[in-house]
């Protein structure tokens, strides 16, 4: 009986970290965008040094590689939104991407062009780009 009692006490304290845990684990969306951070920042490192074109334009491929599959998953986000504006909600979403894709892709033109400063200047361009996209379509961080 007693340890029953004590399972019962566990499993009460227990279950409550597991959901917790299911709401905030990463999404494969939240993996896809965890690489394009990586290769984004070290854009921002090399982008203006010709010697290390090489490797920028193959760090590139993989920025746009990966925001184009982003474009496939639905943003957690929409499970918030009422039923009725979640396609609107996606549909947004997806040309907020793609959107972003072809600024991947303008990024990557003057680089190949062997333009970096110009390719610098559209760099800063991603950024806000990640500002306004993580506004509109990222779950706000829950308060501690
Ligand atoms: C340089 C560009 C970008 C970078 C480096 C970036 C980086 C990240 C990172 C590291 C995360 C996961 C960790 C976190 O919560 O902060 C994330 C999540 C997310 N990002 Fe981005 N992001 C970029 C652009 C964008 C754009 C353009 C959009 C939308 C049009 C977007 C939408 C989202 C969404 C919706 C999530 C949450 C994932 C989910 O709901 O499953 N991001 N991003």
């Amino acid at each position: 009986m007693k340890s029953r009692t004590l399972l019962a006490t566990l499993l009460c304290c227990v279950a409550p970290l597991f959901t917790q845990a299911a709401d905030s684990s990463p999404s494969e969306l939240d993996d896809t965008m965890e690489q394009m951070n990586t290769a984004y920042r070290k854009l921002t490192r090399q982008i203006s040094n010709p010697a290390k074109n090489a490797d920028s334009l193959a760090t590139i491929a993989t920025l746009r590689e990966r925001s184009l599959e982003a474009v496939k998953f639905d943003p957690k986000r929409k499970a918030d939104v009422p039923a009725a504006e979640q396609e609107k909600f996606v549909a947004a979403y997806q040309e907020g991407m793609k959107h972003f894709v072809e600024q991947v892709t303008k990024v990557e033109a003057a680089l190949k062009a062997d333009k970096n400063a110009e390719a610098a200047e559209l760099l800063k361009a991603l950024k806000q780009a990640q500002e306004d996209g993580h506004k509109q379509f990222k779950r706000a961080k829950k308060k501690a």
